[in-house]
């Protein structure tokens, strides 16, 4: 601000100084060439300075005919705009209080040219013109005596503001904009005389963008006039909303001259954005653009009844008497936007009351005015079809669009405007180099919403002098949200994405567009809107939720159902066995026991029993003994009974043949000879498994491979090669035993063991044969029950086959346990 004052107090001097001189050099000025235009100001006074005033005292007017082979006709204007006309009064009531004042300019007097630009362009172009040229376009201006032009207070809208500026700039002649908040004049080399009281709308942008971040608005829609003005402030937003988190549904824009269809084009687009479309809900809705345009589309809005939008206004209309009317406040009501700063003008209220068509009879606008507020004709007339005005007129709350007086903000600016003016001059023509006399002003905007009763209610402030990030201040409890709501609005296109899921931005749409993805397992998001899971540390894994990482279960063949099942069954099968050796050993001394060997025999239980329990070590957490046990006790105990077996069967086979004259066979089977080649065997298989265990013995290891949630304990074997000789070596014995069972099997006598031996090791291959795929290809802890279920099952195919027939013809047939019986062959 001081800045600014400054610049203005410059080009003050400058503007005295070139005006001064074309006043003294050029006397025959001539009435030559002489506009042949007639534009009169609305309002108009002398002094020793005059300043200009442009207002849009209408809303719009009729597009001029541009044909310029005859003279133009007078501006036609239409929609009379009584606050506008309010800040026209202010102009003169500052300028008027500044003439009494005895402090400032004590010996000097100001003058107005107040004219109208029907919120136009072009129209602005044709005042400005006309506020230079003299006081009224007939004047030939400063350089026939008149009062030098000091300074324009002007315009209201941006785009008049930018062509007034263009054509005071080769006169050096300053402007003060009291409502141009359009960023493009910060462009000093374009508008070097153009000076304004009312903030930039960097800030406003700046404070909108900080308004939807804080309340997490994230798909938003934007209106935009199709001016200066909003086609700025969209770039603007635009430029700050980069790098947030808040995304732009649709840019509409609301044309120049207003159209209805058009206009309900906007709305559709709007409400289909706003109700749920692909998910989305663009609910806010930010529209930069004036009370003129704003009008006639929240009328047609309005219209529609509807009421699902929360707009943001921007300082141009957040104020606007659109939101005087209470039938309005179902649609508007919860509005929310940066007002202008307000201030209070002491003798405003008195001032405007003073202004009746009965003191101002000649004064068009004045008629106007009494036509806007109370609906009659100060004077007859054929043009308006209105009842004739008592005279008796009151301005009531009604009137609120003129007589908002309480707390006025274009108004104050206005005032401001004129102050400063004076002010420089003041200090201009009393100033002594090196004592400046600016004082340092701030520029805050106030946040206003509208309340319950049409009312404006400060709800918080954007103080654009604060540090980043702490200029919004916002009481969220004062709020009442469009739509009677207590509640903040939602407006995003997708919902957040919980805990346990990120973010996937959908293609060709922006990035407040996603898909939530839950996070695949193994990975985890422990905050809401994620962009990626994170991955579980090794030994850790995501609980189901996604949401922790929490250490993997361990697993291996405990004491649960199948571990019981297993223990029990192993337990019932060495019983069996016990029970089984109980019985064969109380009747060792009949034929059946004797004459199948009964050493060998129980030697075989023994080792079944061994076989049973040694499923045992499988179950449970595997430790470095245990694992070292597993394999060897297995294949030691099953090598002891397979190799008895074999014995077994090689003295069947040779008892037979021996039978045959000259065949002295059974003399190199003796029992001694029998239990070395079962000593012998089995040392084989004891000594691969001592050269497992020295060389690479089996020990437990945690494998996550198998299934990646969990770690599961297993026993490496250490060596695969030992693992798969130890197997093979069992496998060939049970291979050699079967095929000399199988050449026995035909041998004569009702009980042939042979048989039997057949069958058990058919069972006993098969099962082991079947164990090899199983075993290879099932995961961890299941190896383990597999490997287990096998030793029982060829266990109880062993017990089974070799032992029930013996059992049975000991308990339920004694009278066939004879030796006679036994050796003959029944006939079939
Ligand atoms: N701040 C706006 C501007 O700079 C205010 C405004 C006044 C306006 N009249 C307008 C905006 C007309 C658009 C149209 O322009």
């Amino acid at each position: 601000m001081t800045l600014t004052l400054f610049r203005l107090y410059h080009i003050l001097v400058l503007t005295l100084r070139s005006v001064c001189s074309v006043a003294f050099s050029d006397h025959d000025f001539d009435t030559r060439c002489a506009l042949r235009n007639h534009f009169e100001p609305a309002f108009k006074t002398q002094g020793d300075f005059v300043l200009g005033g442009i207002f849009p005292l209408h809303y719009n007017q009729e597009m001029p005919d541009l044909n310029s082979t005859y003279q133009p006709p007078p501006v036609k204007c239409n929609g009379f705009d009584p606050r506008a006309f309010r800040w026209a009064l202010t102009m003169r009531l500052a300028v008027e209080e500044i003439n009494r004042s005895k402090e400032l300019l004590p010996n000097h007097t100001l003058g107005y040219k107040i004219f109208d630009s029907c919120d136009y362009p072009l129209t602005g172009q044709r005042a400005v013109l006309a506020v230079v040229n003299g006081v009224t376009e007939k004047d030939h201006g400063i350089c026939r005596g008149a009062s030098p032009l000091l300074a324009i207070i002007g315009e209201s809208g941006s785009s008049q503001s930018i062509v007034v500026s263009r054509i005071l700039r080769p006169f050096r002649i300053p402007m003060i904009s009291y409502f141009s908040s359009c960023a493009c004049f910060a462009d000093r080399r374009k508008y070097p005389t153009f000076f304004r009281v009312i903030p930039n709308d960097d800030y406003q942008v700046k404070a909108i963008a900080q308004l939807l971040v804080h309340f997490n608005w994230t798909w938003i829609g934007l209106i935009r006039g199709d001016r200066e003005y909003g086609r700025f402030a969209v770039q603007g937003l635009l430029r700050e909303l980069q790098g947030t988190s808040v995304c732009v549904a649709y840019t509409e824009i609301i044309p120049l001259i207003y159209n209805q269809q058009r206009a309900l084009e906007i709305i559709q687009v709007a409400l289909s954005f706003t109700e749920r479309a692909f998910h989305s809900r663009a609910k806010v809705v930010v529209v930069f653009s004036a009370e003129g345009e704003m009008t006639p589309f929240l009328k047609d809005y309005m219209e529609q009844n509807i009421s699902g939008i929360q707009w943001i206004a921007s300082e141009a209309w957040v104020t606007a008497s659109v939101f005087s009317g209470s039938h309005y406040y179902p649609y508007l009501g919860g509005t929310i936007g940066f007002g202008i700063r307000k201030g209070y003008i002491p003798g405003l209220s008195d001032f405007l009351q003073t202004v009746t068509p009965y003191i101002y009879p000649s004064n068009p606008l004045v008629h106007e005015l009494w036509e806007a507020l109370y609906g009659c004709a100060s004077v007859p007339s054929s043009v308006v079809d209105l009842p004739i005005c008592s005279g008796e007129e009151t301005l009531m709350a009604k009137h609120a669009a003129y007589m908002n007086t309480s707390s006025p903000r274009v108004a104050y600016n206005v005032y401001k405007a004129v102050h400063a003016v004076a002010r420089s001059l003041h200090n201009l023509l009393l100033c002594q180099p090196g004592v400046g006399p600016f004082e340092n002003r701030k520029c805050i905007y106030n946040i206003l919403s509208t309340g319950g009763n049409i009312e404006f209610v400060l709800v918080g402030l954007f103080d654009g002098t604060k540090t980043t990030g702490q200029e919004l201040d916002i009481q969220e409890d004062r709020i009442i949200w469009a739509g009677h709501q207590s509640k903040v609005p939602v407006s995003v296109c997708s919902d957040s994405c919980a805990p346990g899921s990120r973010k996937a931005v959908r293609r060709g749409e922006p990035v407040c567009c996603f898909d939530c993805v839950p996070c695949d397992s193994g990975k985890i998001s422990n905050e809401t809107d994620s962009v990626d899971c994170a991955e579980c540390p090794e030994d850790f894994w995501s609980n189901p939720d996604q949401t922790a990482c929490i250490p993997k279960v361990v697993e291996f063949l405990a004491y649960d159902t199948v571990g019981i099942v297993l223990t029990v069954i192993s337990a019932v099968g060495a019983c069996l066995t016990i029970v089984v050796l109980v019985v064969i050993f109380h009747h060792r001394y009949t034929p059946i026991v004797r004459m199948n060997n009964s050493e060998l025999s129980f030697f075989i239980l023994f080792a079944l029993v061994l076989c049973f329990l040694c499923s045992l070590v499988f179950i449970g957490e595997p430790t470095n003994w245990s694992c070292m046990l597993r394999h060897t006790a297995f294949s030691i105990t099953f090598s002891l009974c397979i190799s008895c077996i074999l014995g077994k069967t090689l003295v069947v086979l040779a008892a037979f043949t021996a039978t045959r004259p000259g065949n002295n066979v059974m003399k190199w089977l003796g029992p001694n000879q029998q239990r070395a080649i079962i000593f012998t065997s089995t040392l084989v298989q004891v000594v691969i498994c001592v050269a497992w265990l020295i060389d690479a013995p089996p020990y437990p290891s945690r494998n996550m491979k198998y299934e990646r949630s969990k770690i599961i304990l297993e026993c490496s074997n250490g060596s695969s090669l030992a693992f798969w000789c130890v197997l093979g070596y069992i496998g060939l014995q049970a291979c050699l035993c079967f095929l000399l069972a199988f050449l026995a099997r035909e041998l004569p006598g009702n009980f042939n063991e042979a048989k039997f031996i057949t069958f058990s090791m058919l069972i006993f291959c098969a099962v082991w044969l079947a164990f090899i795929p199983v075993y290879i290809s099932s995961p961890g802890s299941y190896a383990d029950a597999v490997e287990s279920f096998a030793i029982l099952a060829s266990s109880f195919g062993l017990l089974l086959c070799l032992f029930v027939p013996k059992c049975y013809i000991i308990l339920l047939k004694p009278e066939k346990n004879t030796k006679q019986h036994l050796i003959s062959r029944d006939k079939k």
